[in-house]
């Protein structure tokens, strides 16, 4: 997408590197890693320097390739996994592409591995921009319809699910980015998205890199918004969707859902089929990441001059705690929006739409 004049992607093959767009640093700065190492990929997956269930599936399977290249044994192959695997435990997306690199390289001779896995990384990571862009072309007929009616359309969105969170596109702003570039006039309502802002420094920068008007909210705004009719629809990504439909996803969403519930404000999840974990089929089985109290009890930003700096927001010695994600039972999702279509946030819905990928664990 668009960061000033030029069209950027959050992750790329940069010679024998892999380059990232460091999200620490946004949105005072933009700055690119490269990574040349797995140590470098397990760091930066763990420490969000990339974010985002498709952006860290794509960055692992890079991660591996990376690994292979000092060794390219099998069980170098099985420990780079582990470590990768393990760097963040909810978004399942990690897991599908690990596999699908691994499956990749496995039966083939050790000295052609690393290659065969770089490649498959970068295939990975142009079959996520076209199905973030597939996503962006089915959730945007949601956006018009709303706004046939209406003259506009006020969407409200959590964490940051845009293409930060993905290579290219994202998944819930998708529809948004389609929407505007069709002349669609929509508004988003942003989550700040406490503990680590996702919202604040990454949803609002991006929609500003794209002229998309854009208001932020404290997390706890969007009930008192929705009772107001200020909001027609929530759009949301997911770090794992069940195969009956419960959605995780960023911590908070599930409040958002019950307040969309008892508005009659409809709740859609926007993701991909990777984000989908078709093994399980109860949200309460999803393992959630726990993440250290320290994002909770301070808060990074700049200072007048722009120096970067980090306070205790907290009496010294509260005690926090800090689950990353929450699930919302799929009875409070109106609908999936995926690169095959929309579909019921249900069992049969999603086999109605992705019967192969069903089969394929059955
Ligand atoms: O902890 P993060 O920033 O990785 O969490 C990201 C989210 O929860 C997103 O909404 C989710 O990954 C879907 S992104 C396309």
């Amino acid at each position: 997408m668009r960061v000033g004049s030029r069209d950027l992607r959050t992750i790329w093959a940069d010679g024998d590197a892999v380059a990232v767009i460091d999200q620490t640093r946004l949105p005072h700065a933009l700055e690119i890693l490269h990574w040349r190492t797995l140590d470098d990929a397990v760091a930066g997956i763990r420490n969000m320097v990339v974010r985002g269930a498709p952006l860290i599936g794509v960055a692992g399977a890079y991660g591996l390739a990376l690994a292979l290249r000092a060794d390219s044994s099998d069980a170098s192959l099985a420990r780079a996994a582990a470590a990768l695997l393990a760097a963040r435990p909810t978004a399942v997306n990690l897991r599908w592409a690990l596999e699908r690199a691994r499956d990749a390289v496995a039966s083939q001779p050790a000295s052609q591995r690393a290659d065969i896995a770089w490649d498959e990384a970068a295939r990975m990571a142009d079959e996520d921009c076209a199905t973030c862009e597939a996503i962006g072309r089915h959730g945007s007929a949601l956006l018009r319809a709303t706004a046939e009616t209406r003259g506009r359309v006020d969407v409200l969105t959590h964490c940051n699910a845009g293409w930060l969170a993905t290579v290219d596109w994202g998944t819930a702003l998708s529809p948004v980015y389609a929407a505007h570039r069709a002349g669609i006039d929509v508004h988003v309502w942003v989550d700040e998205t406490r503990p680590r802002n996702q919202g604040a420094s990454l949803t609002a920068w991006e929609l500003a890199q794209e002229g998309i008007p854009h208001t932020l909210i404290v997390d706890n705004a969007g009930g008192h918004l929705m009772q107001q009719g200020r909001v027609d629809l929530v759009l949301v990504g997911s770090d794992r969707t069940t195969a009956t439909g419960d959605v995780c996803n960023k911590i908070g969403t599930y409040l958002k859902a019950l307040a969309a519930h008892d508005n009659g404000v409809r709740f859609y999840a926007a993701l991909p089929a990777s984000t989908i974990d078709f093994r399980l089929r109860d949200g309460r089985a999803i393992p959630i990441e726990e993440r250290g109290a320290e994002e909770v009890t301070h808060i990074t930003g700049v200072d007048a001059r722009g120096a970067t700096s980090t306070v205790r927001i907290v009496t010294d010695g509260t005690v926090a705690a800090n689950w990353a994600f929450d699930v919302t039972p799929s009875r409070l999702v109106t609908g999936l929006v995926t690169e095959r279509g929309l579909c019921e946030a249900s069992e049969a819905g999603i086999r109605g739409l992705f019967p192969d990928l069903v089969e394929a664990v059955a």
